[in-house]
């Protein structure tokens, strides 16, 4: 290229491109002694040309480390290993401890070099590349990933990542546990085997969307499908995570349980809706006693006045026949007000209250009531005794009504962390499957109830085998005596 020209413009040119290079030269002798560098190689080993001429590779003027950290052995040196072996080396990674204690990470690149048309090699060329910000870079990225991958694995939720096209990529412990699923086994499953179809139509379009970028992150409540069959109210939150170029390269779900507060939810609703049932059928129940009772007292009391003034004997037949019907209808006023709200369950107790019922409701029909209680005077918090009165309450009227049984019995035991409710009746029993959808409110209403107050009900039931309830309620120890549920 620069023939016939002279050495000294030759030598200013080559200096020239040389120094034009964001790459550090270094030329070394076949001895590896420093023949040349460029002013980027002066940068970045922080030795002008001068000071390092003639320096051998050998020297300990730098202290160079391996990718790993450690110190790099002189003969692994690119520079030294191609100088004996003749071989190009591309892309080693080393490290340069600076005289400030920081690192500057090349990465460097040899290539023997030979003097035109002779076949010794003259030397070896080395080209550096500073890729300190871009290791830097590398190792930040690792460690946040790193954190990622520990939050992602000890995380007290679910978590999931999806690849755009909806794989399940990886899954967290958690959510392995929640579902009853290995790792292997949840990324086997279809999305169809762990969602029910409406859920998943609905999931599929918000995955579309994100997708899209209509969305930047949703949330939203879905039923997940466990190994054992149970189906968990889940929160999901997805986000889609991008590129550079903002495209879409997975999605990151978080799965929240919220089967516990839901249930809760519905417990609180089911209290409210007892409490506010009780509270009108207690109003009723006073209304009744306390006005149409009072107006019926004084009708009497009048019919009693006439009675006594007229004469005529078939006018005197009318007026006690008219004292007999009030007086039947007194009683039959009291017997309602009395089933809307037993006063002796305030006054006298669970046992007590609930043998003066069963005695007086079954005591009419062919039924041999048993009623067997071991808690004595206990008393329970005043919704537990009053869920005990009404599941009896239904269970009985239940047994007249539908049936036709011949034995009727009731156990109330105090058990060490629980009080329980056993009826049980020998009577025509029937298929609880076949009945759940009938809509029939009294056993739907004793579930509810005891839900409301904390506590787990079993209904068994089979035709021609009679019908058994089984009410469990949780006590709370206070001050030694057992008080069941909280008292409200
Ligand atoms: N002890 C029982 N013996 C036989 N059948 C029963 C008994 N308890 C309930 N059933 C059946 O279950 C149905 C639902 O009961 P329930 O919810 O109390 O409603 P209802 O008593 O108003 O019909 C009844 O209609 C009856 O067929
Ligand atoms: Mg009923």
């Amino acid at each position: 290229m620069f023939v016939n020209v002279d050495p000294a413009i030759a030598a200013a040119r080559y200096r020239a491109i040389g120094d034009s290079l964001a790459e550090g030269v270094v030329v070394f002798d076949a001895g590896g002694d420093v023949l040349a560098c460029n002013a980027r190689a002066e940068a970045m080993l922080g030795m002008t040309e001068e000071q390092m001429l003639g320096r051998h590779v050998d020297g300990s003027c730098w202290r160079l480390l391996g990718e790993d950290g450690a110190p790099l052995p002189a003969a692994k040196r690119p520079d030294r290993v191609s100088l004996q072996t003749g071989q190009v080396l591309t892309g080693v990674v080393i490290g340069l401890q600076r005289g400030d204690g920081g690192i500057a990470w090349l990465s460097v690149s040899t290539a023997p070099w030979a003097l035109d048309d002779s076949p010794t090699m003259a030397g070896v060329v080395a080209t550096l590349l500073d890729i300190t910000e871009q290791k830097l870079a590398t190792e930040s990225l690792l460690e946040s990933e790193q954190r990622f991958r520990q939050a992602f694995d000890n995380a007290p939720v679910g978590m999931a990542i999806y690849s755009p096209d909806g794989r399940l990529l990886s899954v967290n412990p958690w959510l392995c546990r929640m579902m009853g699923y290995s790792e292997a086994e949840l990324r086997t499953l279809s999305p169809e085997q762990c969602t029910p179809p409406a859920d998943l139509a609905r999931e599929l379009s918000l995955h579309g969307q994100l997708l899209r970028g209509e969305l930047s992150s949703v949330s939203f409540e879905k039923t997940l499908i466990c190994r054992d069959g149970l189906r968990l109210v889940v929160r999901k939150n997805l986000s889609v995570v991008r590129n550079a170029l903002a495209r879409p390269v997975k999605l990151i779900g978080q799965i929240e349980d919220i089967s516990g507060l839901k249930e809760a939810q519905s417990a609180a609703f089911s209290r409210s809706l007892v409490a506010a049932q009780e509270a009108e059928r207690k109003r009723i129940a006073h209304e009744l006693h306390d006005e149409i009772g009072q107006s019926l007292t004084a009708l009497k009391i009048t019919l009693g006045r006439a009675r006594k003034v007229v004469s005529e004997p078939s006018a005197q037949e009318s007026l006690d026949h008219a004292q007999w019907i009030i007086s039947s209808l007194m009683n039959e006023i009291r017997g309602i007000a009395h089933r809307l709200r037993p006063p002796e369950l305030d006054q006298l107790g669970l046992t007590a209250t609930l043998r003066t019922y069963l005695e007086k409701t079954l005591r009419a029909g062919d039924v041999k009531i048993s009623f067997t209680s071991d808690v004595g005077d206990a008393r329970f918090s005043p919704d537990i005794e009053l869920c005990c009165f009404r599941v009896t309450q239904e269970a009985a009227t239940n047994c007249l009504r539908h049936a036709a049984a011949r034995r009727f019995e009731v156990e109330l035991r105090l058990e060490s962390e629980r009080l329980s409710l056993t009826i049980r009746d020998d009577g025509a029993g029937f298929d609880l499957a076949a009945q759940k959808d009938s809509g029939s409110l009294g056993l739907i209403g004793m579930r509810e109830r005891v839900k409301a107050v904390g506590g787990k009900l079993v209904i068994n039931s089979c035709p021609r085998l009679g019908t058994e309830i089984l009410a469990r309620f949780p006590i709370r120890f206070f001050t030694g005596v057992p008080i069941a549920g909280a008292s409200s």
